[in-house]
């Protein structure tokens, strides 16, 4: 649980080869790491209170792979794998402070994001019948959860073992406006080649749920600049176009002969700045939700026979992120609305699509599309899914 007493011991172990400096750590939860600990911020900036609730930082090691978590927002705050050359190598934005993601809990780094994930139109739905009123955040539409979603909240974190760290958030009936008391368990679980999130819930109403976890990754390492020359593939062939507020249309299209075919490894880059196409203008590049092929649920020891739904490779690093999953779409988000103005952790500071987001969830506005797979949750059902974000490098 939440100890408070952090001991942070600044011993310098050894610099091997290029690998940054590695120094013995304990992290919130009492446990030592020790690995590419320089890359690491330091727990002590994680201690405060959130609506009166400890915050802290936690981490996970395995192998030549750490993650760092803190439980206001569930957020992934460092994920550090090893690039081409063997240099730890940390692949997703974040800050060093708590206080700087209290500061800016709406950028969303690394949070997990609920009760759903993207928008609602209109910040309303109906179900059995009955209108649900949410809060407007985002022009005429809701998003991510609301004025204070999952993103901004204090979970209670509990370290398993040093690969393992469960996070629960019990969510009131009406929080944003949602019906039913929901019961949320997030576990990420480091193996020895990446990073699984397991996401549970049950309901005492019927809701509607869709979590993800919304990190910012740039694979040549975070604040290196431009994710343009990136590669990316996407297995879907289809794609959910939105109109002008981001909201999908409805229709499924096809992404042949446009900027939206992933099908085959292309820059990021390539493409986003096609004027001519509508949607790349809605988006401000691409902030659009693929159609994945493979929708398919399977247990999370099924995942490699789904196939990855993303594999994205850093041009400068040569890792490679394979993103699997038993969710049926992806949101690609380039990083348009970054701006320069978030102090990355290591005195580095985002800028203009310098980090991408794959968020693996339902189909943005699904409660308002019943043509869209349902995000309906029952009592008596229980909410399970699972994503997993694998490491190489070539
Ligand atoms: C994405 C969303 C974007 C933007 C971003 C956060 O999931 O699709 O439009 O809101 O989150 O800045």
């Amino acid at each position: 649980m939440n100890n408070r007493i952090v001991i942070f011991s600044a011993i310098l172990l050894a610099a091997c080869g290029n690998n940054p400096s590695s120094r013995t750590v304990t992290d919130t939860a009492g446990a030592r790491t020790v690995t590419a600990v320089s890359l690491l911020p330091d727990p002590d900036n994680f201690l405060d209170t959130a609506d009166g609730q400890a915050t802290g930082l936690y981490f996970l090691h395995n192998g030549n792979l750490t993650a760092a978590i803190t439980n206001y927002g569930a957020r992934l705050v460092s994920l550090i794998v090893p690039d081409k050359n063997g240099t730890p190598t940390d692949v997703v934005l974040g800050y060093d402070s708590i206080g700087k993601y209290l500061h800016r809990p709406d950028t969303y780094f690394g949070a997990i994001v609920g009760r759903y994930g993207n928008r609602i139109g209109h910040a309303r739905f109906k179900l059995n019948g009955k209108e649900y009123t949410l809060y407007k955040n985002n022009g005429p539409n809701t998003l991510h959860g609301g004025k204070k979603g999952f993103d901004a909240v204090v979970w209670n974190a509990r370290k398993l073992d040093t690969t393992t760290l469960r996070l629960t958030y019990i969510s009131k009936d009406g929080e944003e406006g949602y019906p039913g008391n929901l019961q949320v368990t997030v576990t990420y679980l480091l193996d020895s080649n990446g990073l699984r999130i397991n996401y549970e819930a049950t309901t005492d109403k019927p809701t509607v749920l869709n979590l993800t976890n919304h990190s910012y990754f740039n694979l040549n390492g975070q604040g290196t600049g431009t994710i343009g020359n990136h590669t990316l593939q996407l297995n879907a062939n289809y794609y959910t176009p939105v109109d002008s507020t981001l909201i999908p249309t409805g229709k499924i299209e096809s992404v042949t002969g446009t900027p939206f075919d992933f099908t085959k490894p292309t820059a990021i880059g390539a493409r986003i700045n096609d004027s001519a196409n509508r949607q790349i203008k809605f988006g401000h590049g691409y902030d659009h939700n693929f159609v994945l092929n493979t929708v398919k649920l399977g247990p999370p020891e099924g995942y490699e026979e789904h196939g990855p739904a993303a594999i994205a490779t850093g041009d400068l690093s040569g890792i490679v992120m394979s993103v699997y999953t038993d969710q049926p779409g992806i949101q690609f988000y380039s990083g348009n609305f970054l701006n320069g103005t978030n102090p990355l952790k290591g005195g580095k500071t985002d800028g203009y699509r310098t980090a991408f987001c794959l968020e693996t969830q339902h189909f943005p506005n699904s409660p308002n599309e019943p043509s869209f797979p349902s995000t309906v949750l029952k009592p008596g059902e229980k909410y399970s899914t699972w994503t997993y974000f694998k490491f190489s490098t070539k």
